[in-house]
C-alpha cells in the first residue's frame, strides 16, 4: 500500500481583494502536492473558502445582497484564479456547505458535553456600525480598528473552549516532537509571546453575529471563527459525517502550510482542539513568511504604494504565464522568510533563468541536434571526465530535491535542478560542439555530447514537474517524450535512460526574452488603467449603481462659498424619530423611512441602504432638514433630508443628537 500524504491550505476568505500573495501559500503546497505525488504516495490535497462571519455579513449588506449572493462569485472567483495557476488540489471546501455545518455543530456539542465549552460573558469594545468586538490590543488609537469610529466597552453571553488547560500540553509538544512547528523562529515566539504568559480560554460563540453555524442547543450562539474555520480540515474528510472513510484514510495531517499570521491559531488553538477531542495531531505546521509587495503584505488600505505593481494573479498568469508567477512565487522567496515583489524582480527571474539558463539550454541543443544529426538522437559513447561530472550532479540530484523538500524549501530544491541545467550549459561552451561538427573523425564525441545534453535536460524537465506544469511537459514532447510517463522520478534516478534514435523537435523560445523597460512601461499602463477602473466602480457604487457623471458628487465635495447666518438660518433642522423603514425597490441606493417630528409623520427618502439595513433605523433619532422642497425619488415624494457624514471612501454614518432629545425638537 502506497504512504499517504495530507496537505492543507488555509481556507481563503471572500474577500474578491486577491492579489499574488494570496497564491503563494497555495502555489507551494501545489508544488508539494506534486512532488509528494511523484515520490509516489496517495496524496490528498485540500483548500477551500472561510465564509462566516461579521465582516461578510456587512459586505453583503452594503451591496444589498445576502450573504450567499455575496460570496458565490467569489468563490467562483477564486477557483478560476486557481484554475489560472494549474492548481491541481483533491477537495475544496467551503465553510458553508451543508455537511461542514453539520460536523461543526456535532464537534461544539461533543466539546460541550466533555466540558471543554462552557458558557460565560464575552466583554470587549463594541463597534456599533461596524457591529464588531475589538479587544484592547486590537483598537487603533482606542477606535475601532476597521472604521475608525468610538468603541463602547459591552458585555455578550458566549461560549468558552477551555484553551487555558493546554498550556502545559502544547508546551510538552513542542519539546517532545521539533518537527511539529518550523520554522524554528515560530516556536520561540508562540513559546514566549503566548506559553510562557499562560493561555487564556478562547471565545468560541457569539450572539451579537449572525451570519455563521447556530450552536444548534442555543442557538441565539452563532460558532466564532477558529472551531469553525480550523476544524475544516477534518470535515472536508468526513469527520462528524456518517462516511468518515477519508477522515480514516488520510488524518492526521502531514502538512498545514500557512503564513506567518495565523500561526497561533494552527500550533495553539488547532492542536488544543484536536487534543480535546481526543484526535491525533498533525505532523506539522509550517508557517511561511510574507511576499511583500512595495514593502507591504499588501493589506487592502496599503494598496495604493504598490499603484504601479501588476498584483492580480489572473492578469500577470495572462501576461506571462502560469509557470513564470508560479516559477518565480517558489523560487524568489527564501523558504520561511519574506521576499519582495517587483516588476523588476519578476522579469529578471523570468529572463535569468527562464529564458537564459533553461531557455537556452533547450534551444541550443534540440537546434544542433537537429543541425548536426537530421533531429535524431545519436547514442553516446563510453564517458569522459567531463561527461561523468554532468552524469554526477544529475544522478545527485534526486537525494538533493527529496531533502529539500522535506522543509518543504521549494527554492533550495529549484537552485539544485537549476545547478544541472547551468552545468549542461557549461558543458556546451566547454565542449565547444561546433567545433567538434568540423570534423568528421569527432562526429562520435559530437554525438555523445549532444546525448549527454539531451538526457541532461529529460532529468531536469521531470525534476521540474511539480514545480511547473506546462514548460516540463513542452521540453518532454520534443523529445518525443510524454509527461503522464514520469509520474514518479524513477525513470529519472539513473542517467541515461533517454533511447537513441528518438526524434528531437527543435524548440526556440520556450520563454521569449523580455524587455524589461518595456515591460514597466507597460505593468504602468495596466495599473493605471486598472485604477481608474477601480476608482469608477467605487463612484458607481455611491451613486446607487449609475456611474458618476462626476459633477454632483465632485461639486458636494468641493469646499462651498461662505453663506451669512441668514442663508444658513433658512434651512430648518428637526430631531425626527424614524418609526418605520423599508428599502426602495429596484433601488440599492435608497430606504423609505417614516419619521416622527413630535405630532407630525412623514416620509423621506435617503440614500443610504448601503450603510444600514431598514431594521437598524428604527427607533433611532436622526437629524432632518424639515423645509426642503418635496421630491420624489424612485416614484415616492420625500418630504425631507436625513444627514449623514460621509468619509472619503464613501462610508456613511448618519447624524443623531448627543443627548436623547424629543422628536422634532428644532435644532440652531
Ligand atoms: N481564513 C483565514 C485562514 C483560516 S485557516 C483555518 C485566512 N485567510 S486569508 O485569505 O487571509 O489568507 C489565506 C492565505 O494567504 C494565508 O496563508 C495567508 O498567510 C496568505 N497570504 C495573504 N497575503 C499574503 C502575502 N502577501 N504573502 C504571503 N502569503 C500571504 O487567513
Amino acid at each position: 500500500m502506497k504512504d499517504k500524504f495530507y496537505i492543507t491550505t488555509p481556507i481563503y476568505y471572500p474577500s474578491g481583494n486577491w492579489h499574488i500573495g494570496h497564491c503563494y501559500t497555495t502555489v507551494i503546497c501545489d508544488a508539494v502536492a506534486r512532488f509528494q505525488r511523484m515520490l509516489g504516495k496517495d496524496v490528498f490535497f485540500l483548500t477551500g473558502t472561510d465564509e462566516h462571519g461579521a465582516k461578510i455579513e456587512k459586505k453583503a449588506a452594503e451591496k444589498g445582497c445576502t450573504p450567499m449572493e455575496f460570496i458565490n462569485p467569489l468563490v467562483d472567483d477564486i477557483k478560476s484564479i486557481w484554475s489560472a495557476l494549474n492548481i491541481k488540489y483533491d477537495k475544496f471546501i467551503r465553510t458553508t456547505d451543508d455537511y461542514h455545518v453539520k460536523a461543526i455543530q456535532k464537534i461544539f456539542k461533543t466539546l460541550y458535553d466533555k466540558g471543554e465549552i462552557y458558557k460565560s460573558e464575552y466583554s470587549g469594545w463594541y463597534c456599533t456600525p461596524c457591529e464588531s468586538f475589538w479587544t484592547d490590543t486590537q483598537l487603533k488609537d482606542g477606535k475601532c480598528p476597521d472604521c475608525g469610529r468610538e468603541v463602547t466597552l459591552e458585555k455578550e453571553e458566549s461560549y468558552f473552549f477551555r484553551l487555558s488547560k493546554y498550556t502545559d500540553r502544547i508546551m510538552k509538544l513542542y519539546e517532545d516532537n521539533p518537527e511539529f512547528l518550523e520554522p524554528k523562529s515560530r516556536v520561540n515566539e508562540m513559546v514566549n509571546n503566548f506559553l510562557k504568559p499562560g493561555l487564556q480560554d478562547l471565545c468560541v460563540s457569539r450572539t451579537s453575529i449572525k451570519w455563521g453555524i447556530p450552536v444548534d442547543f442555543d442557538p441565539k450562539h452563532t460558532v466564532y471563527v477558529w472551531i469553525d474555520a480550523l476544524s475544516n480540515y477534518i470535515t472536508a474528510l468526513g469527520y462528524g459525517s456518517d462516511d468518515d472513510s477519508l477522515f480514516k484514510k488520510y488524518w492526521p495531517a502531514d502538512l498545514h502550510l500557512m503564513g506567518k499570521e495565523i500561526i497561533r491559531f494552527h500550533s495553539i488553538i488547532w492542536p488544543a482542539i484536536l487534543m480535546a477531542l481526543d484526535l491525533p495531531l498533525p505532523k506539522k505546521v509550517y508557517g511561511h513568511g510574507w511576499l511583500l509587495i512595495g514593502g507591504d503584505k499588501l493589506s487592502k488600505s496599503k494598496q495604493d504604494k504598490v499603484k504601479y505593481e501588476l498584483t492580480d494573479p489572473k492578469q500577470l498568469v495572462s501576461r506571462y504565464g502560469s509557470d513564470a508567477l508560479r516559477y518565480f512565487l517558489l523560487r524568489e522567496i527564501p523558504f520561511g522568510s519574506d521576499g519582495v515583489y517587483t516588476t523588476e524582480s519578476f522579469i529578471g527571474r523570468i529572463n535569468s533563468d527562464l529564458a537564459n539558463d533553461l531557455g537556452n539550454l533547450v534551444s541550443r541543443t534540440t537546434a544542433m541536434i537537429n543541425k548536426y544529426f537530421g533531429g535524431v538522437l545519436p547514442a553516446p559513447e563510453s564517458p569522459e571526465p567531463i561527461d561523468n561530472e554532468l552524469i554526477s550532479i544529475a544522478e545527485g540530484l534526486y537525494d538533493k530535491v527529496v531533502k529539500a523538500m522535506e522543509a518543504p524549501d521549494a527554492p533550495t530544491a529549484l537552485i539544485e535542478i537549476f545547478r544541472l541545467i547551468s552545468r549542461a550549459n557549461k558543458y556546451i561552451d566547454e565542449t565547444a560542439p561546433w567545433v567538434l561538427a568540423k570534423d568528421e573523425n569527432n562526429k562520435k564525441r559530437l554525438g555523445t555530447v549532444m546525448y549527454n545534453l539531451a538526457e541532461s535536460i529529460r532529468i531536469a524537465a521531470v525534476y521540474l514537474k511539480p514545480f511547473m506544469t506546462e514548460c516540463p511537459e513542452k521540453i518532454l514532447a520534443a523529445f518525443s517524450l510524454e509527461g503522464k510517463d514520469y509520474d514518479t522520478f524513477d525513470k529519472v534516478k539513473k542517467f541515461g535512460g533517454l533511447k537513441a534514435g528518438t526524434k528531437v523537435d527543435m524548440i526556440p523560445h520556450i520563454f521569449p526574452r523580455l524587455d524589461i523597460t518595456k515591460e514597466l512601461e507597460e505593468v504602468k499602463a495596466i495599473a493605471e488603467e486598472r485604477m481608474k477602473r477601480e476608482k469608477t466602480e467605487k463612484e458607481k457604487i455611491n451613486n446607487g449603481g449609475k456611474p458618476d457623471s462626476g459633477s454632483d458628487k465632485q461639486s458636494e465635495k468641493q469646499e462651498k462659498p461662505e453663506i451669512t447666518f441668514d442663508d444658513f438660518s433658512k434651512v430648518q433642522l428637526k430631531v425626527a424619530l424614524v418609526t418605520a423603514c423599508e428599502k426602495v425597490e429596484k433601488s440599492k441606493k435608497l430606504l423609505k423611512l417614516t419619521v416622527k417630528l413630535g405630532d407630525e409623520t412623514r416620509t423621506v427618502v435617503s440614500g443610504i441602504s448601503g450603510a444600514y439595513e431598514p431594521e437598524q433605523m428604527v427607533g433611532k433619532k436622526v437629524v432632518m432638514v424639515t423645509n426642503l422642497k418635496p421630491a420624489k425619488l424612485c416614484g415616492i415624494m420625500s418630504e425631507g433630508m436625513i444627514l449623514c457624514a460621509e468619509d472619503e471612501n464613501g462610508v456613511l454614518s448618519y447624524l443623531s443628537p448627543e443627548k436623547d432629545m424629543p422628536d422634532g425638537s428644532g435644532i440652531y
